[in-house]
């Protein structure tokens, strides 16, 4: 039986790394078979791109360039990863999807969500997630928790109005997909957050 496919998402300091560090010490207690992986990257050939995306050397680079290369490497991450682990009947966790070229792209850079599914419409008609777990914390509120925001990226180095309109797409198709693409406030604790986490997935038979 083909496994699961969650994905996280969220924004700059939302709390993404910790929660996925949480949730993977409870599957390895558990015994429960993952395989964990990150967007962009993930394999050697979408690290590279991973590369050329992030460097702040290619602050020229158009926002169409810029979306196609995410879906390009989140092509290679289906084939070289995700594909045979769910074929494998793992449950496949992913740090960042295809939400996160529908806020970043879709909505922060304006290229809408039209452009953004049909670059993306293998991954969208083959594996959407069964679900998504968007952790919610606004970007003002996450930048005070960690004093500030970090700036090592070209995306890291956008300003707040920037993370505010991803912030804005992110609650857009909350609106739009509420059964798959679930909310959890993550202003609280980190425990807090990561039980909440954890009972969303349990209630929708993932865990
Ligand atoms: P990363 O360092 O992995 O960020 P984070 O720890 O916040 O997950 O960098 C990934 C960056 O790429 C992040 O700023 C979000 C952005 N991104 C997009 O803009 N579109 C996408 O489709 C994906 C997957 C990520």
């Amino acid at each position: 039986m083909r496994g699961k496919l969650i994905s996280f998402e969220g924004c700059e300091g939302a709390g993404k790394t910790t929660k996925l560090r949480m949730l993977k010490e409870y599957l390895e207690e558990k015994g429960i078979p993952y395989l964990y992986t990150r967007e962009p990257g993930g394999n050697p050939v979408s690290e590279n791109i991973r590369a050329v995306i992030l460097s702040p050397e290619n602050a020229a680079m158009t926002p169409e360039c810029e979306a196609l290369l995410y879906a390009a490497a989140r092509v290679q991450l289906l084939h070289d990863v995700i594909e045979p682990a769910l074929a494998a009947g793992k449950l496949v966790v992913c740090d960042r999807y295809v939400d996160s070229s529908l806020a970043y792209q879709g909505e922060a850079r304006g290229l809408g969500q039209d452009f953004v599914r049909k670059i993306n419409s293998y991954a969208f008609e083959n594996y959407l997630p069964d679900c998504t777990v968007f952790l919610d914390i606004p970007p003002e509120r996450a930048f005070d928790r960690k004093h500030g925001a970090d700036k090592n990226d070209r995306m890291e180095r956008e300003g707040l109005a920037f993370h505010n309109k991803v912030y804005a797409g992110y609650l857009k198709i909350a609106g739009q997909e509420p059964k798959r693409f679930v909310r959890v406030d993550a202003s609280g604790t980190k425990q807090e957050t990561f039980e909440k986490v954890l009972s969303l997935l349990q209630s929708r038979g993932i865990l």
